[in-house]
C-alpha cells in the first residue's frame, strides 16, 4: 500500500468502516494520516488556510516574494521554500497543494498537479480564459475517483446557500424561469502601470509574471494589505479575469448551487467601452441553459460594476444588495445576498399552497469547514466536495464566456461538448490566451 492509499485506507477507518487493533488511532487526527501539502502563494490569501493547515503536515511553501517565508516557516517549521511553483510540485512525498497565487497561475497550477496526482484546493478563479477552465476540469474528471478539488469559493458553507437551493428547488417561486447575480464592486483602472523602479532583490518579478505576456514591473501592482492585494492586479486581462474572478465567483456560486446547470448555449453581453488593458467595470451578460431533470430552460444573468437586473417592485432597491441573487418563476421572485433571504410571491395565484416546505430530516446538510472538507475528501475521494473542479470549472466557463461575448459584441451560439463557439470565428480566437515562450499549461 502507497502512503496515499493507506491514507485514504484510513480515513475510511476514522469513519467507522474498519476495526483498528487496539492501540492503533485511526482517522484523520492520527499523525500518520496527515496529508503532506505544499502552500503555494504564502501570504495575503495564504494567511487565511494557516489555521486549518496546521492541522495537516505543510512540508512546502512556495512564494514569488522571499521576504514572505520568514512569518510562513514560524508557523511551518522544517517546510523546504521555493520561488518557483513548477519545482516545488516536483518535491518528493506531496500529496496536495493549495494554491493562493495570481489569477493569472491559477490553472497552470492545478493542471500541473493534477498531472502529478496531487490533490488540489484552488483559489478562485478556477481560470482565467475558457480554455484553461475546460483542461483544468477534464484533467480532474479523469482523475475524480482518485483525487479531491476545491476551488475557494469557502462561502458556499453558509447555511443560506442551501436555504435558497431549497426554495427554488422545491418550487417556492414556480417552475424556474430566470437566475440573476450581481456585484457592485467598482475598481477603474486606466491601463497597465508604467514602469516604475526595479523589483527588490527578493521579488521574482519574472516568475509573477510567469506565463502571462510581459508588463513593466511598477510596485502598485503590490501595494495592497494582505488578502486584498488581488484588487491591485486582478482588474488587468493579462492577471486576472476581472469582477468574475474576484467578487463574481462567489456571487454566481450563490447561483449555481441553486441550479444544476452546466454549459449553457448562447451567451451575449454588453458593457462600456473595451479597454484592451483592462477588463470592463460595468457590464452585464446572459446566457441560455437547457432544460434538467426537475427544471425547464432558464436563462442565467450575471451584472456587475452598475449594471442591475429590473427589481419585481418599486419598493424593493436591489442596489442596496451589493453582492446578490435573485430567482424567477411564474409564482413570483426569491431574492438573497450570502446570508438572508426573501421570497416574494406574486399574482392571485400565489398563495403558497404549491410549495410544501422540507421536512427537518430533509433540509441539507451544512457544510462544517470548507477548507477541512477538502481535507476529509483527499484522505477519502469518495466523499464530494462542494466546489470540485466540475462544479465550479462550468461555472467559471460561463462567466468567461461572458467576457468573449463582451468583447465581439454578438450574440454567441456554444456547443459546449466541443467547447466551440459555433456563429462567429472571432470569438473562438478569445477563448484561450497565449502564453510567453517557455510556459505550457501542461506540465
Ligand atoms: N476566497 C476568498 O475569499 C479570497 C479572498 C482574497 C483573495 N482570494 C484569491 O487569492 C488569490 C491571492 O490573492 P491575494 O490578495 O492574496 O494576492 P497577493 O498578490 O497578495 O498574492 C498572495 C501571495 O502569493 C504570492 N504569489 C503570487 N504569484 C505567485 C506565483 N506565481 N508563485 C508563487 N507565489 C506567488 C504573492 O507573492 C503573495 O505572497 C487570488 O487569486 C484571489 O482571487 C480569495
Amino acid at each position: 500500500m502507497n502512503r496515499r492509499e493507506f491514507i485514504a485506507s484510513a480515513a475510511v477507518a476514522g469513519a467507522g468502516l474498519l476495526v483498528l487493533p487496539s492501540g492503533v488511532r485511526g482517522g484523520a487526527k492520527a499523525p500518520s494520516n496527515k496529508l503532506n501539502i505544499a502552500l503555494i502563494g504564502v501570504w495575503g490569501r495564504g494567511l487565511a488556510h494557516y489555521g486549518s493547515l496546521a492541522e495537516e503536515n505543510v512540508v512546502a511553501l512556495c512564494d514569488v516574494n522571499e521576504k514572505r517565508f520568514a512569518e510562513a516557516l514560524a508557523k511551518f517549521p522544517g517546510a523546504k521554500t521555493y520561488v518557483d511553483w513548477r519545482k516545488c510540485l516536483d518535491q518528493k512525498g506531496l500529496d496536495a497543494v493549495v494554491c493562493c497565487t495570481a489569477d493569472h497561475t491559477h490553472a497552470f497550477v492545478s493542471n500541473w498537479a493534477l498531472n502529478r496526482n496531487l490533490h488540489v484546493y484552488q483559489e478562485k478563479p478556477l481560470a482565467i480564459s475558457v480554455e484553461e477552465a475546460r483542461i483544468v476540469r477534464a484533467n480532474w474528471m479523469k482523475r475524480k475517483t482518485k483525487l479531491a478539488t476545491q476551488v475557494g469559493m469557502q462561502r458556499h458553507a453558509i447555511p443560506n446557500f442551501n436555504r435558497v437551493r431549497e426554495l427554488v428547488r422545491d418550487g417556492a417561486v414556480g417552475d424556474l424561469t430566470a437566475a440573476y447575480a450581481w456585484g457592485d464592486r467598482q475598481i477603474r483602472r486606466p491601463g497597465y502601470l508604467p514602469a516604475q523602479g526595479q523589483p527588490p532583490a527578493d521579488f521574482h518579478y519574472d516568475l509573477w509574471l510567469g506565463p502571462s505576456p510581459e508588463h513593466p514591473y511598477n510596485p502598485g501592482y503590490f501595494s495592497g494589505g494582505p488578502g486584498a492585494n488581488c484588487l491591485q492586479w486582478n482588474m488587468y486581462w493579462d492577471f486576472g479575469a476581472g469582477q468574475i474572478g474576484d467578487m463574481g465567483s462567489h456571487t454566481m456560486d450563490l447561483l449555481w448551487n441553486a441550479v444544476d446547470a452546466a454549459l449553457p448555449t448562447t451567451a451575449e453581453a454588453k458593457g462600456e467601452p473595451f479597454n484592451p488593458d483592462v477588463t470592463p467595470v460595468t457590464c452585464e451578460s446572459h446566457f441560455d441553459h437547457p432544460a434538467n431533470d426537475w427544471r425547464g430552460p432558464i436563462r442565467v444573468s450575471w451584472y456587475q460594476g452598475g449594471a442591475m437586473p429590473a427589481s419585481p417592485k418599486p419598493y424593493i432597491d436591489l442596489k442596496k444588495i451589493g453582492h446578490g441573487a435573485m430567482f424567477k418563476g411564474p409564482k413570483g421572485h426569491l431574492i438573497c445576498d450570502f446570508d438572508s433571504r426573501i421570497l416574494l410571491p406574486f399574482g392571485s395565484d400565489a398563495d403558497l399552497t404549491y410549495y410544501k416546505p422540507r421536512a427537518k430530516d430533509a433540509v441539507l446538510p451544512t457544510i462544517d469547514h470548507f477548507q477541512k472538507q477538502w481535507f476529509d475528501a483527499c484522505k477519502n475521494p469518495s466523499l464530494k466536495t462542494a466546489c470540485d473542479f466540475e462544479y465550479s470549472g462550468n461555472m467559471i466557463e460561463q462567466l468567461l464566456l461572458g467576457l468573449v461575448a463582451y468583447r465581439v459584441g454578438k450574440k454567441l451560439e456554444y456547443d459546449g461538448a466541443a467547447g466551440k463557439v459555433t456563429n462567429c470565428p472571432e470569438a473562438n480566437e478569445l477563448l484561450s490566451r497565449k502564453y510567453r515562450a517557455g510556459w505550457t499549461l501542461d506540465g
